[in-house]
């Protein structure tokens, strides 16, 4: 399928409707994905990208219907990872010459994967390259999410290709943002920026700031995955100046494990505690081990307040909890308060481990958590209903 978008501008890439798992088994993708390529078919020829690999026969033979592929004068690659450089290799063995425009760590990253001299063409922020009566400028986008990201901006139509910025894992055939249900469309924009951009939170808002610096009108954003942004495209640069800066709506959320119900018990008297302490918070209860990773990060990233939960397991805590912990270390929150909570049988150094963790993760903890010996008696749930409106009063 190849799509008109505006002009000579067409959409050539591939919604991916079976995708689960993406990156590995890192990102769920509940609603599936698209790898966009775009086609623009002026005086002169430039293919936006590519596709994954395991769609790169498809791609080629639907590409080969729109345009003859030797008429290709540039391939641009605005980000070398494999979701959108995994179809150049079986590309370019059909037309071998053709000039690749990237970055300079664009280069890095495709030899480094594909360990091919291909005739690469390094540009730089405000470099064009004219295709007739339209230039494509390229502006260096190093961190949006990987070094070697650019965006292409298409003078005269004013499409901002923007890469894997502004984009979401969704399948659609309806294309454009005005088109899909918004709180869906909303609910995967937020998912991708929470799990991949938010380490990067200083570098979207300078580029946002140069960009918006360069006055480029700008009527679409292409970006590399789910639909184009044809219906007030600022909005979701709006939103992602706010997102970038310390995100957090009027919510706590608590995460737990738990391996006997102990830690559930004390989790569910939490949140009646908070509900007490602010009956206007949002307040969400996920387990961690039947739960959804990047969804849980998702709901970790709106919150003002974390409290997690762990029962003490070999003097530790549960797996499941230190894998998310890990992966929210990473991400770098800012500006959320932490707690934590746990029942024990013997040692009981969950809570303190835990609340190291948080502390670690850029989270502010205020207090020691709470810990219960064995299950929670009717004094352990009054502590838990207490512990939780505090937190509720001070979030
Ligand atoms: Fe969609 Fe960073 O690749």
């Amino acid at each position: 399928m190849s799509f008109n978008i505006k002009n000579n501008v067409h959409w050539v890439g591939k919604i991916d409707w079976e995708l689960k798992k993406f990156h590995g088994d890192e990102y769920s993708t509940h609603k599936g994905s698209s790898y966009n390529s775009y086609l623009i078919t002026e005086d002169k020829t430039a293919l936006i990208d590519t596709v994954w690999e395991p769609f790169s026969g498809e791609f080629i033979s639907r590409l080969s219907e729109t345009v003859d592929l030797k008429k290709i004068d540039y391939i641009i690659v605005n980000h070398g990872e494999v979701d959108h450089s995994g179809s150049l290799p079986e590309l370019m063995r059909l037309i071998p010459e053709t000039p690749i425009y990237c970055t300079a760590n664009g280069v890095k990253s495709l030899k480094g994967q594909y360990h091919k001299e291909w005739n690469y063409k390094t540009v730089k922020t405000g470099d064009r390259l004219n295709l007739g009566s339209k230039d494509l400028v390229f502006v260096e986008a190093a961190m949006l999410h990987w070094p070697d990201t650019m965006f292409s901006y298409l003078t005269g139509d004013n499409i901002l290709f923007s890469s894997d910025a502004f984009g979401h894992h969704y399948a659609s055939e309806l294309m454009y943002n005005d088109l899909v249900d918004q709180y869906e469309l909303l609910h995967e924009c937020i998912k991708y920026y929470a799990n991949i951009l938010t380490p990067f939170n200083k570098m979207v808002t300078k580029k946002i700031q140069d960009v918006t610096a360069m006055n480029l009108p700008l009527d679409i954003i292409c970006p590399s995955h789910g639909v184009m942004w044809r219906k007030d495209p600022a909005q979701i640069i709006k939103k992602y100046m706010e997102w970038a800066d310390s995100y957090k709506e009027n919510q706590i959320t608590v995460i737990y494990d738990s391996m006997w119900n102990g830690t559930r018990i004390m989790a569910e008297n939490i949140v009646r505690g908070i509900r007490e302490g602010d009956p206007g918070v949002v307040v969400k209860m996920l387990k961690i081990s039947t739960g959804d990773k990047n969804d849980i990060i998702t709901e970790v990233f709106k919150s003002k307040g974390l409290i997690v939960g762990s029962p003490t397991v070999n003097r530790g805590i549960l797996s499941g909890v230190a894998g998310i912990m890990e992966e929210i270390k990473g991400l770098g929150f800012k500006g959320k308060k932490g707690g934590s909570f746990g029942t024990y049988g013997w040692s009981g150094e969950s809570v303190k481990l835990l609340n190291g963790l948080l502390a670690e993760s850029g989270f502010e903890v205020s207090d020691e958590g709470l810990r219960s010996q064995w299950n929670p008696d009717g004094d352990t749930a009054a502590k838990c209903f207490e512990y939780g409106k505090n937190f509720a009063l001070k979030a």
